[in-house]
């Protein structure tokens, strides 16, 4: 059977603190016993995608470490693991801390996903190319994320290109994105990286507005298709400049926001490869996110088809 999601992108084990409020600099506080949950946008997002019914293969790497935990619900949730490699040092860890209030913060020590390269990804070409989608994200090197957009193209896949963290994505990978999903800082930072200006500051601007123009700045400067994702206000989208919508978010009291972006990016490429449109997909895929607040952590968050989505 064709693998109809191949995600390609990091894993890691995420060391979660819950604290009253974050430190300030310099500053010590106590913690709650920590959880080591799996984790990593690759990762989360192939839980994701799986939850929601795709077939699933995952492209990444793991440490000589113990990484049964990072790959603990990938295994269960039916992900295709034949392409994660095993590369010397250790596993990546995020350390994470939720305070009282639902913020996080996320620091990453990207262990062997920082090794995953070109040569990694051209030994899953097979399975990339026959593809549906190819979902990618910024959390391994550009030439491996540079490598599996340009297999996917070639061969017809769809690139769902989720530029998170911000980072030094090439103007190729950036125009094969179809969509490129950005939240507000990405989207200026993918169109600074495709030569574009954000467009002019308006102080009264709502943040819909603010999105809007930006989006029709990415697709004016070649992005096929884009999402800029404003987390409780929802999404503005588009595949033209001319043709934009704002799909509001679900209102849901948030418990933890962490790899609800995840959250939306598996839902929506699981959407996609089933056949459904951008924006139907993109609805769905707010209604995940919105599931996944209400819930700890990440992969553990995510809900499968038998659940209700708010
Ligand atoms: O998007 C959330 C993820 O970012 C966490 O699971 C953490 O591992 C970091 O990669």
């Amino acid at each position: 059977m064709k693998d109809s999601v191949v995600v390609v992108g990091s894993i890691n084990v995420d060391q979660v603190l819950q604290i009253d409020r974050h430190p300030s600099p310099g500053e010590t506080i106590a913690a709650g016993d920590p959880a080591y949950l799996p984790g990593g946008k690759g990762a989360n997002q192939a839980v994701a995608a799986a939850r929601r019914g795709a077939a699933v293969s995952l492209v990444g790497a793991v440490g000589q470490d113990d990484a049964a935990v990072a790959l603990s619900a990938l295994g269960a949730s039916g992900v295709n693991l034949d392409h994660v490699r095993q590369l010397p040092g250790s596993t990546g860890l995020a350390v994470i801390m939720v305070a009282a209030s639902g913020e996080n913060t996320v620091t990453v020590s990207p262990g062997a996903n920082a090794r995953v390269d070109a040569h990694l990804v051209d030994a899953a070409r097979d399975a990339i190319g026959a593809s549906k989608v190819c979902v990618l994200q910024g959390e391994i090197p550009m030439e491996a994320t540079d490598r599996a957009s340009s297999i996917a193209a070639s061969h017809g896949a769809r690139v769902v290109l989720n530029a998170a963290p911000s980072g030094d994505f090439s103007p190729m990978t950036l125009r094969a994105a179809d969509p490129l999903v950005v939240n507000e800082h990405e989207a200026a930072a993918a169109l600074d990286l495709l030569g574009g200006d954000a467009p002019a500051g308006d102080d009264d601007a709502d943040i819909v507005a603010t999105a809007r123009a930006i989006t029709a700045a990415l697709l004016d400067r070649g992005v096929p298709s884009v999402l800029t994702t404003l987390g409780a206000a929802g999404v503005i989208g588009g595949e033209s400049a001319d043709g934009l919508w704002h799909e509001p978010a679900r209102r849901v009291t948030p418990v933890d926001t962490t790899g609800a972006g995840d959250a939306f990016i598996g839902a929506l490429a699981a959407e996609l490869a089933s056949g459904s449109g951008l924006r139907d997909a993109a609805k769905v895929a707010n209604r995940v996110a919105a599931f996944s607040v209400q819930r700890h952590g990440t992969q553990g968050s995510y809900p499968d088809l038998t659940e209700e989505l708010p």
